[in-house]
């Protein structure tokens, strides 16, 4: 299309760009190099992420500033509509009428450290090991000295759209979509209002009932996906409030959103999303304490003690990481597996969908996540000895109804992996493999019990050869619908 439309507009660039772009129709990237000026770049971008890093006498484009900071941090975000020229030397940004406008350099805060894998053999194992840290830098600031309040600086202009919103909706896809199943959970527990969760990709084509009141909170690791981008733009039309919960500093979900909060889990290089997951859940969590503080849906003494019990999380997951060992011989039984199942009731549910996903897509065994309440209307008939079940069965609300769930998986030879809380004197009797994790309240649980189940997707995927950063068909961010 572009040769043609040069060839029309007497080999104009620019004007051919400004163009080809009105044209195209979706989301897309284009960077363009011509035969004709071998020293130039041209690029056009429309919901997808462009990124042009400013070097000195180098220039460099990409799809997010994770590449770029071993080169250098000052960069610019390309807009929708946008026209950049660009040579080692210098570059040029025009808009839709071919104005050439100047944009505001922006500042990577990312350093090279940050994608090295310190150690480890992969980044994916890095970032399990991370995560004390990260939970904590996702609180740090956020909950007061004294534990009665949680701050989120994040929230200002928008502070009483979401406090009084008549709706919670929750948006992501894949793991950020799961943080969105806890959260409904929690906030339904806590604030005691409506809560909805949505996969992004089906929100927008399920014509969904919007209003102007709605509190939409947008999860996403890298703030490009492409799915939660439209489906902001949907919502956004309907009159409803954006609240972003991104990972990447100044990403389009970030940009996009009328106000939220960040994770701070740092650069996530792994495919499989770990940490940013728990950095998920933790925002999460403050938001829920201060919507409900807000609307007194739960006591001060409430509020401090999900604090004191939040601070106390990345110690408890510190000593859940010392098990790493002890999981890796569970994970040499599963080498073999062609399939497996994943079980959690109430808050545990996603969590075990969570389990699934990370299993299915770095060690590619087909895993199954399903509500442990689902197991007899169906997935029961996929029970042998050959199936085995991970199952979380913590000391919470929901206990004496998992341990009737074990036994019947027992009853048809299944083997089971059960994560309980420690000090459990029932379920090793009657479970083949137990991992065992710190107490902690039900509806923080989440954050505990998904580190097991990253260790045993991490170990299976080891023994069996994979190539854990890079599993197949995958990509870190997914830039389209
Ligand atoms: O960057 P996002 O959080 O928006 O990404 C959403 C999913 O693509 C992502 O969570 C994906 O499912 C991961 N590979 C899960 O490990």
């Amino acid at each position: 299309m572009l040769e043609e439309v040069l060839e029309a507009n007497g080999g104009d660039m620019i004007a051919s760009l400004q163009i080809v772009q009105r044209t195209l129709v979706g989301a897309f990237a284009v960077v363009i190099l011509s035969v004709e000026q071998p020293d130039m770049i041209y690029a056009i971008k429309k919901g997808t992420p462009l990124v042009l890093g400013i070097g000195q006498g180098e220039n460099f484009l990409a799809s997010d500033g994770t590449p770029l900071v071993q080169y250098t941090k000052s960069v610019i975000y390309i807009g929708d509509g946008e026209i950049l020229r660009l040579s080692a030397k210098d570059f040029q940004i025009y808009n839709s009428d071919i104005q050439e406008i100047s944009h505001k350099t922006s500042t990577l805060e990312m350093e090279l450290s940050m994608i090295e894998k310190d150690g480890f053999d992969h980044f994916m194992m890095k970032e399990i090991f991370e995560q004390p840290k990260t939970i904590l830098d996702s609180m740090r600031g956020r909950i007061t000295a004294d534990f009665s309040e949680v701050k989120l600086g994040g929230i200002n202009k928008y502070a009483p759209q979401l406090y009084n919103a008549n709706r919670y909706l929750f948006l992501a896809c894949g793991t950020s979509f799961h943080a969105g199943m806890v959260a409904r959970y929690v906030f339904e527990q806590w604030c005691r209002i409506s809560c909805e969760v949505d996969v992004a990709s089906e929100f927008r084509y399920r014509k969904p009932v919007i209003h102007s009141g709605d509190a939409i909170f947008a999860i996403s690791q890298s703030g490009e996906t492409a799915d939660t981008i439209v489906a902001i733009e949907e919502a956004k039309e309907h009159g409803a409030n954006i609240f972003g919960i991104c990972n990447v500093v100044g990403s389009t979900i970030s940009r996009v959103s009328h106000e939220g909060a960040y994770t701070h889990a740092g650069v996530e290089i792994g495919v499989a999303s770990t940490k940013a997951f728990t950095a998920q859940l933790t925002v999460l969590y403050l938001f829920g304490l201060k919507i409900a503080q807000s609307k007194g849906t739960l006591s001060p003494e409430q509020i401090k003690q999900y604090n004191k019990e939040l601070l106390a999380i990345p110690n408890q997951v510190a000593e859940i990481l010392k098990m790493s060992a002890e999981i890796l011989e569970i994970s040499k039984t599963l080498k073999d597996a062609h399939s497996m199942l994943f079980l959690g009731r109430g808050v545990q549910f996603p969590i075990a969908l969570e389990g699934a996903l990370k299993m299915k897509e770095i060690t590619y065994i087909h895993a199954e996540g399903y509500a442990a309440g689902e197991m007899k209307h169906g997935p029961i008939a996929l029970i042998d000895e050959n199936v085995p079940t991970v199952i979380i069965a913590v000391k919470d609300s929901n206990y004496l109804k998992v341990i009737s769930n074990i036994k019947e998986i027992k009853a048809r030879k299944g083997k089971v992996i059960a994560i309980i809380t420690k000090g459990d004197k029932d379920i090793p009797g009657i479970a083949d493999h137990c991992i065992e994790i710190p107490e902690t309240s039900d509806a923080l649980y989440p954050l505990l019990t998904t580190i097991p189940l990253q260790l045993l997707s991490y170990h299976t995927a080891n023994v069996r050869g994979c190539d854990i950063d890079k599993p197949r068909n995958l990509a870190k961010s997914v830039t389209v619908e």
